[in-house]
């Protein structure tokens, strides 16, 4: 069979395009899906299927996971995800099995959605797909029928083609003719997955057959979005390229956020105004810490690696991490604009997330400002509402030295009690009223708004002095409290 190599002129729609309406939708059977990791990724993917009525088996070679998932339980912190998951295991459509030879048996397409950490250098790590590609393969060997295995994890361009299919086929002894290989990112965020995986606002698929594109149209048919078929590379592409302009958005408003604090303007109406032109639009533009997070930092750092082993030299990607480094430095400044020198103060740190919404605090900014605060000499006292269990464990790993005089509480009001400073790192809307009676309990009646996410209703009020990252309009009041 030719090669099928899509060209921008076969980059289309695959609603519109003769691929999926060669038979009326009613009468297409839909494939059984199969899905290899149930992280994160694998689980929204395989919640989406099941609740658009396909008939998904899942396997996770965690034990426990797969136990708690078979009888409806999952530990994600996510809003809708257990309701879900106990109505579609229950109906059956969910399925979670203890094999990859479960997977490879039963179904027809086959999600990988295993991790791809990042090493040390910035590359990722590609160990965890690659045995599970391995394993799959040797599952496949007694398979009669086609099977198309489609790479759901975040990949460099070329892992799919160069890397995952050359796996499978080895491990299987299948060619093209019995294996199809594709590449069809995701989008996810946390704290919307649900949303994200029921309501996508684009499917990308990466395809070197015409068949596997028929096959992924027809997976995809319940779902409403724009469908763009590219090559895998391309698709691939599409994840890092969405990152990286995501991450750059971030960072550039961050970048602006500093301006606007010398020039003595509130960012937050800057970069609405920006927004408005409908050329540049308005969603990530909320200056902040620096971004943080478990697939930002880690892609463009991976991507970077990439280009720069074409010995291209990425000027702008490049510049990302560095400039979210260098917010992270300016939010310190800032705590300390507040509070002076640190030593013998007390700071509570309220959110320790890597935003609202989630219990993740994967590259969490409260991290770099813990270690910073104790390293000078301050006292910690510390809140989260979900977070808390993750973020001792991630100290815990990261061997900060002064862990000492860091104390979690269990409340908002018994962290910033004694405090000399409440910075807000997360927005959580447990902090956004910041009742009189906190205010009373601080030694001194400060907060370091880093989200600037405190209403006006509060940060008027006259009991406390609020300085907001990246608003030069709330400068002038600390000054008055020097
Ligand atoms: C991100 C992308 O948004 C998803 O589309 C992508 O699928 C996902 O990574 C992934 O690759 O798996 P996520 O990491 O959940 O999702 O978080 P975001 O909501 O995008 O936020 C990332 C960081 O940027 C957070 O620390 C957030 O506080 C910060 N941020 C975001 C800002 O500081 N300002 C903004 O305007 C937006």
């Amino acid at each position: 069979m030719a090669p099928f190599v899509p060209r921008t002129a076969d980059m289309r729609t695959l609603d519109s395009s003769p691929i999926s309406s060669d038979r009326p939708a009613g009468r297409r059977r839909t494939p059984r899906i199969g899905i290899g990791g149930l992280g994160y990724v694998g689980l929204a993917t395989a919640l989406g299927f099941a609740e658009k009525g396909l008939t998904v088996t899942g396997y996770d070679l965690v034990d426990r996971l797969r136990q708690d998932l078979r009888s409806g339980r999952t530990n994600l912190a996510e809003p809708g995800v257990n309701g879900l998951l106990r109505r579609v295991v229950g109906l059956g459509r969910l399925q979670i099995v203890d094999s990859w030879q479960s997977i490879a048996d039963d179904s027809e397409v086959i999600f990988l959605c295993l991790p791809t950490p990042r090493r040390a250098n910035g590359s990722i790590d590609l160990r965890p797909i690659v045995r599970g590609a391995q394993e799959l393969g040797k599952a496949l060997r007694s398979v009669r029928g086609y099977r198309l295995v489609v790479v759901k994890s975040t990949v460099v361009p070329g892992t799919t083609e160069k890397t995952i299919r050359p796996i499978l086929e080895k491990s299987s002894g299948h060619d093209a003719r019995w294996l199809g290989v594709a590449a069809n990112p995701e989008f996810l965020a946390e704290g919307t997955m649900l949303r994200d995986v029921l309501r996508p606002e684009r499917i990308v698929v990466g395809v070197s057959a015409q068949k596997d594109a028929r096959v992924l149209a027809n997976v995809y048919r319940r779902f409403r979005a724009p469908r763009i078929v590219l090559s895998p590379r391309g698709a691939e592409l599409v994840k890092y390229a969405s990152n990286a302009f995501l991450a750059s958005r971030v960072a550039f408003t961050n970048e602006i956020s500093r301006i606007a604090e010398r020039e003595g303007v509130d960012v937050d109406r800057v970069m609405r105004a920006v927004g408005l032109d409908s050329r540049i639009g308005r969603r990530y533009l909320s200056a902040g810490p620096g971004f943080g997070g478990s697939c930002f930092e880690k892609d463009v750092r991976a991507l970077v690696q990439e280009v720069e082993r074409m010995r291209l030299h990425p000027r702008i990607l490049e510049a990302i991490v560095p400039s979210n480094a260098d917010q992270t430095r300016h939010a310190f400044d800032l705590i300390q604009s507040a509070v002076g020198p640190l030593r013998g103060r007390t700071i509570a740190l309220l959110g320790l997330s890597f935003k609202a919404g989630t219990d993740d605090v994967r590259e969490s900014r409260a991290l770099p400002i813990v270690r910073w605060a104790v390293g000078k000499g301050a006292q910690i006292r510390l809140h989260d509402p979900r977070a808390r269990a993750n973020f001792q464990r991630l100290l815990g790993a990261s061997r900060a030295r002064g862990v000492n005089r860091v104390r979690f509480l269990p409340s908002p009001i018994e962290a910033v009690s004694g405090a000399d400073v409440a910075v807000i790192q997360a927005a959580w809307p447990d902090y956004l009223g910041f009742p009189r009676a906190w205010v009373r309990k601080m030694r001194r009646p400060v907060v370091v708004d880093l989200r600037r996410a405190l209403p006006p209703s509060v940060t008027s009020r006259g009991d406390l002095v609020c300085v907001r990252l990246g608003d030069g309009t709330s400068q002038p009041a600390l000054r008055r409290l020097a």
